[in-house]
């Protein structure tokens, strides 16, 4: 059984392949790089096959995924979504065309029915891979805690205060390295042909509530204060992001504000039982 892996030098895929790995179930590992030396460093040592595919070159994917029994095919982090979906589609063209037997995609929780501005570019790639017959299994992710929960919270803990406009709205994320588990648990068992899975969160988190685990981890009062949108982008702006992430990333807090992610759901807790408390990730973000 080979399993090839796109993405295999961002933080998913390598942590996917480790947990595969883990499993020692005896899988022929495929890890697909655009860059071989970081693959190399990466998966030194271990026999994972390497090789080349770039999904803005689609002539180099067919090879890639030659001989998949399944492809895992991690999204792409541009921040150009119709771009995104070129890319998305070049892989899955080239999928159809090596003749892989089974294609799972990292979509987003929801897909179909979420307004979060990164919907419409996973709900055309799961229709893409719709297009080609191959079975298919859509691991709907949540947004990651890692993305809200990491080492520049000890910012908000020197100065007291998390700032966002999320108001009370609640959070269904998932550890990054939670999903990677799931992920290699889907992809080494049996079956899942047009299955789709929402992977977020059995219970969800606010701000509020991360205030208070941050000041029960760092020994030191901090509260959640929500502001309006307009100055949580000034905000944003006056610690450093570019115009383009500050509107990001509080569309994405507005997004939570109107309830987008408070949904929740057991999927993901079936294939890895219980998820990393919000607690213990904090206190690994602060502590490193
Ligand atoms: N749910 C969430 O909150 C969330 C947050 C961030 C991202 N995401 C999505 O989830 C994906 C996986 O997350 P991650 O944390 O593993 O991201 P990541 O660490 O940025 O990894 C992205 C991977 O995609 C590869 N890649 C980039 N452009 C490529 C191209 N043109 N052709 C082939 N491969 C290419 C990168 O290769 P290099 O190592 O060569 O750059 C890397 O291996 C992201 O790509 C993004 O679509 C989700």
């Amino acid at each position: 059984m080979s399993i090839v892996v796109t993405g295999s030098t961002g933080q998913l895929g390598s942590a996917v392949i480790k947990y595969l790995q883990e499993r020692n179930t005896g899988e022929n590992l495929i890890a697909i790089a655009r860059d071989i030396d970081k693959a190399r460093d990466i998966f030194n040592g271990s026999d994972v096959e390497i090789r080349f595919g770039d999904y803005d070159e689609p002539a180099t994917l067919p090879n890639a995924f030659e001989g998949a029994d399944k492809l895992l095919l991690i999204s792409s982090p541009s921040y150009d979504d119709p771009l995104r979906v070129v890319q998305h589609a070049n892989a899955v063209k080239a999928a159809r065309d090596a003749g892989v037997g089974h294609i799972f995609y990292t979509s987003i929780a929801f897909a179909d029915e979420s307004e979060l501005s990164l919907a419409p570019l996973h709900v055309a790639t799961e229709y893409a891979i719709r297009t080609t017959g191959i079975p298919y299994t859509f691991l709907r992710n949540s947004l990651y805690t890692d993305v809200f929960v990491n080492a520049d919270l000890a910012a908000s803990v020197d100065s007291g205060e998390i700032i966002t406009n999320t108001g009370a709205g609640k959070l269904n994320t998932v550890t990054r390295d939670d999903l990677a588990k799931g992920t290699a648990a889907v992809l080494a068992g049996d079956g899942h042909e047009n299955q789709t899975y929402n992977f977020v969160s059995s219970k969800t988190w606010t701000f509020d509530e991360l205030a208070d685990v941050l000041s029960r981890v760092s020994g030191k009062d901090v509260k959640h204060r929500t502001v309006p949108f307009a100055e949580q982008v000034e905000y944003l702006q006056r610690v450093g992001l570019p115009e383009g992430m500050a509107l990001f990333s509080a569309s994405i807090y507005e997004n939570v504000a109107n309830g987008e992610t408070s949904r929740t759901s057991d999927d993901l807790k079936q294939f890895i039982g219980e998820e990393t408390p919000l607690e213990d990730f904090v206190r690994k973000s602060l502590n490193g």
